[in-house]
């Protein structure tokens, strides 16, 4: 990228860094304000699931501007969020029939650890307060969804700051935290959160989290086939909410409606994000049961939380639309088959020597790169492979989601893929071909 920056009084995520603008979006393309285009590859950070430039959100967000933008969740309801959380919960596995709105996926997860304990204290089990979750994982960048979170990385800075919480290791089988071969797997990854619970003190945990596939940390670290089916039976065992936090790869991302429905595993708590609003609005729902919305009905009567935009309007009717467009368009079937393409094509990149796995499930994919095939040893982050690729990528038009820290928290280097579930055959093939450049160039620079 160019040694320029952006002169004028954004404060950009990164101020060293040149961002050109986005001037419109059209399907899987974004344009900026030179004509160029862009393949979105990875829906920004996994989130434009339908496309960009949809007519009939457009029409959907009028609609609504012209009978209310707001009102406020402590006042009134509306036939919007009635209806989009009948759409939500037709779409949840059987017994999540409860779904509470917010803005962001980390005030989204920050609201289910607190529905969790508050469920705890309410039912009469006010010890329960812990959460467990997971190294290489991530879960928001407020202060206690960057606690849950095991990114040595983002958490370094604010250290200090963050509350210790438990965290149990990965189910990473690139890189098995006991050093298995597949043939030797008993899912001893599950297992210990049992040890953890036994640990903490079961009287003392409230509830596990997890992303049912790690995405921003790994990129698309698709667990074990009997993985999420132990943790539910060990979460029931010592009376343990399961949270999964699918913030990325709810609605239809990962080829169903939400990814743990892979696994015919019905947890307690569902956090659907950012193919919910699909950029067309800030929304993201906490989905439960019955058992924890009565508990808190019958207990406090009252939800001791809330934010202001929680069940806006307009972000319940974009996002209704959003859901019919996805029903009308058959895109969860899609995202499965297209799925199947992506990963198929991807498997070309083995060529080079620097990648070391490739994996995913529907459209959500991973590409790790190692600086050795043979050991599997990442590279050193100085090398800052997954930008140099990120940035190569988008020189030459396309938007991939580079990421890091999968191997120890610091270490690894991954580029996540993840484009609109409308992608076609001929644009993957284009989207694969960039990648493929760019990673032989930036390979060749390397000296491989
Ligand atoms: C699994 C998961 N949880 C939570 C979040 C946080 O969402 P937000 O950035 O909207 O706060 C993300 C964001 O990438 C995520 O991937």
């Amino acid at each position: 990228m160019a040694d320029k920056t952006n002169a004028d009084h954004v404060f950009y995520r990164n101020p060293r860094k040149f961002y050109p603008t986005a001037e419109r979006g059209k399907g899987i393309y974004i344009y900026d304000s030179e004509g160029k285009e862009y393949i979105d590859g990875s829906s920004g950070a996994v989130v434009v699931s339908i496309g960009h430039g949809v007519k009939e959100i457009q029409d959907a967000m009028i609609k609504q501007a012209e009978l209310i933008s707001f009102c406020h969740g402590s006042q009134f309801t509306t036939d919007k969020a009635i209806g989009l959380a009948d759409k939500i919960c037709a779409l949840a596995p059987p017994g999540l029939e409860r779904v509470y709105y917010n803005s962001g996926g980390s005030e989204a997860v920050e609201t289910a650890i607190k529905m969790a304990r508050q469920y705890q204290v309410d039912r009469g089990v006010p010890s329960k307060f812990k959460v467990i979750s997971r190294w290489t994982s991530y879960h928001g960048n407020t202060l206690g969804a960057l606690a849950l979170g095991g990114h040595t990385g983002r958490r370094k800075y604010y250290q200090p700051m963050i509350m210790h919480t438990p965290h149990i290791v990965p189910c990473y089988c690139y890189r098995c935290p006991f050093d298995l071969k597949p043939e030797a797997c008993q899912v001893e990854c599950a297992e210990d959160l049992e040890k953890m619970i036994l640990y903490e003190g079961p009287d003392s945990v409230s509830a596990f989290i997890a992303e049912p596939a790690v995405g921003a940390t790994a990129g698309a670290l698709v667990p074990k086939d009997g993985y999420f089916q132990k943790i539910r039976e060990i979460c029931d065992r010592y009376d343990v909410l399961l949270i999964v936090d699918e913030v990325m790869t709810g609605i239809g991302r990962m080829g169903k409606n939400f990814a743990i429905m892979h696994w015919n595993v019905i947890p307690d708590m569902i956090i659907a994000g950012k193919g919910l609003g699909s950029g067309y609005t800030p929304i993201n729902a906490v989905i439960t049961t019955e058992r924890v919305h009565g508990a808190i009905k019958e207990g406090n009567g009252a939800f001791v939380h809330g934010h202001t935009y929680s069940q806006n309007p307009c972000s319940c009717a974009i996002a209704s639309a959003v859901l019919d467009y996805v029903r009308d368009n058959d895109l969860v079937n899609r995202s499965a088959q297209m799925g199947i393409y992506l990963l198929d094509k991807l498997k070309e990149l083995n060529k080079h020597s620097i990648v070391g796995d490739i994996r995913g499930l529907g459209l959500f994919a991973g590409v790790e790169l190692v600086k050795d095939r043979e050991t599997r040893e990442p590279f050193d982050p100085k090398a800052k492979i997954n930008t140099r690729i990120g940035n190569r990528t988008f020189e030459k038009g396309l938007i991939c989601y580079p990421g890091g820290g999968g191997a120890d928290g610091i270490r690894g280097d991954h580029i996540l893929l993840a484009p609109p579930l409308t992608i076609t055959e001929e644009e993957t093939d284009k989207l694969v071909r960039i990648l493929d450049e760019s990673i032989g160039e930036v390979a060749k620079e390397e000296g491989y």
